[in-house]
């Protein structure tokens, strides 16, 4: 028997004569039309599509975040959205090229008519930016001025209420500070990595003090107090809180050694998945900064040094924003503080066992 078709018919589920009946060429409308701004609109439309995918992905890990515990399953969602999230990545900085197949004069042919429109009234990329955890005060001058003048009414305000709640990077601030990795009883963990630093760091001294004379060696040994200050300061509250107000690190203390422990003992079981979070947060940042770098070239093939249509610089503008608009800094900071395996000591079956306990959420 043939089924009525339709109950849910193709075109009528994907609502296909609203998305493709949404390329409306601003050259044709001048009567001057321009073949290569319907590949312009298409990449562009395709991007804010992707961007609807990725905050979908991110609100998801989000709400788990957001829950008092976050038990083995809820982090191995986590984890397996967040790397769908980088695949989507992946996908959209390869997008790319296919709008670099459009030469700059071809672009000159209709570039004129987008004045003032720009990418940087693309409020999901901004959403994402927000959500994930990129500070206003972190953003250049030109950006945040930039961010919020060239915004409507509606999405100004709206990105403003966004910039009130809690993104990303404090949730995960929050459970890492909430993971009982720092304090073991009768295991003074702490007391072992202090000292295993200080034999790594005596040790770097005398090959520095046996390889180098005159201002290299000088050089050499000014460097190394200067790591030795940041470890020192791991085990000392005012010169943390130092660092923090330089913006030098973001975490908060507890927060900082709980994903150092998990890098230390990221080998053990139980550590898998909290390790696969926090590379797999770097590796968002990583797809991110690629976007950027590839869109600054891609701008700079465009338009040279013209300004953009937006009226920011340009190039310029963007290089200083890939700079920047880094996200999980402290993440990266945390390969500063790694000591090699064979200092570590083992740890005892009865914290392992804790350990457990805790990162299952019981
Ligand atoms: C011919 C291709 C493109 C050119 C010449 C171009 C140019 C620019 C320029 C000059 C800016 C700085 C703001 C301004 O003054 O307008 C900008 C910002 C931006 N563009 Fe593009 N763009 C292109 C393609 C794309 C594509 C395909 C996307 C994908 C969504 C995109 C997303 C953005 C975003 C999100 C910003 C804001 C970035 C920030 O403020 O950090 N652009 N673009």
């Amino acid at each position: 028997m043939r089924k009525n078709l339709n109950a849910c018919y193709y075109s009528d589920y994907l609502q296909l004569n609203k998305l493709l009946d949404a390329q409306a060429m601003e050259s044709e409308k001048h009567g001057n039309p321009a073949h290569d701004e319907m590949l312009f609109i298409v990449t562009h439309q395709a991007y804010e599509l992707w961007f609807k995918q990725l905050l979908h992905e991110l609100r998801s890990v989000m709400a788990l975040f957001a829950g008092p515990v976050l038990d083995d399953n809820a982090l191995a969602t986590v984890v397996h959205r967040l790397k769908r999230f980088t695949a989507i990545q992946k996908l959209i900085n390869d997008q790319i090229g296919v709008l670099e197949t459009m030469s700059p004069q071809d672009f000159l042919e209709f570039r004129d008519y987008l004045v003032p429109a720009s990418g940087f009234q693309s409020v999901q990329f901004k959403e994402l930016e927000i959500l994930l955890g990129l500070r206003r005060t972190q953003r250049t001058q030109a950006d945040r001025d930039f961010f919020y003048s060239r915004l409507n009414d509606k999405d100004r305000n709206y990105l403003l209420g966004l910039e009130q709640q809690e993104t990303l990077s404090e949730q995960l601030d929050r459970w890492l500070s909430r993971l009982p990795l720092l304090d073991f009883e009768d295991f003074a963990f702490w007391e072992h990595y202090r000292k295993g630093a200080s034999e790594m760091l005596d040790s770097d001294e005398t090959i520095i003090r046996t390889t180098f004379d005159g201002k290299e060696r000088d050089n050499q040994l000014a460097e190394l107090a200067a790591t030795r200050d940041r470890f020192m300061a791991l085990f000392d509250d005012s010169h943390y809180q130092q660092l923090l107000k330089e913006g030098q690190l973001n975490f908060s203390h507890d927060a900082l050694m709980s994903a150092l422990f998990i890098n230390l003992y990221r080998d053990e079981p139980l550590f898998q998945l909290p390790f696969q979070l926090l590379t797999t947060l770097m590796e968002i940042d990583e797809l991110f900064t690629a976007w950027r770098y590839r869109h600054v070239l891609m701008v700079q093939r465009m338009l040279g040094s013209k300004i953009g249509t937006g009226g920011s610089s340009g190039s310029d503008y963007l290089r200083r924003n890939t700079e920047a608009n880094r996200l999980f800094t402290d993440l990266y900071a945390i390969s500063t503080y790694l000591l090699p395996k064979h200092a570590l000591p083992v740890l005892p079956a009865k914290v392992k066992k804790r350990l457990g306990f805790s990162l299952g959420g019981e």
